[in-house]
């Protein structure tokens, strides 16, 4: 099966250390571009606060690991796996983002 990437915005459009939001799939996905110009996307519902926020969460490290805060109750996540680092019981989802070109891409599916 061929996979299908759904290009989301140009990788200029998110400006290093921070997030933006992405509908995808009827779906809310909080995408992120380090400093580095890694790229991550996890879901954008923060089921804490219960709204569409994380997006607009703060990037940054928590050890080794590249987390982003809710900007509501200021709970991490950590980027590369979803998982919450204060609550155990509570992951995100995480998706497949790629750079093609000077676009950024998520998998569908
Ligand atoms: S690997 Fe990120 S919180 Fe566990």
């Amino acid at each position: 099966m061929s996979e299908t990437w759904i290009e989301v915005c140009k990788l200029d459009d998110i400006v290093p250390d921070t997030g933006v939001c992405a509908l995808i799939d009827d779906k809310q996905v909080a995408l992120f571009r380090t400093r580095t110009g890694e790229l991550f996307a996890i879901d954008n519902y923060d089921p804490f606060s219960k709204a569409n926020v994380l997006s607009r969460g703060i990037v940054g490290s928590v050890g080794d690991k590249l987390v982003v805060a809710s900007p509501i109750y200021k709970q991490h996540f950590c980027l590369a796996t979803g998982e919450c680092l204060e609550d155990e019981n509570v992951k995100l989802n995480v998706y497949t983002v790629k750079a093609a070109n000077d676009a950024v891409a998520v998998k569908a599916g």
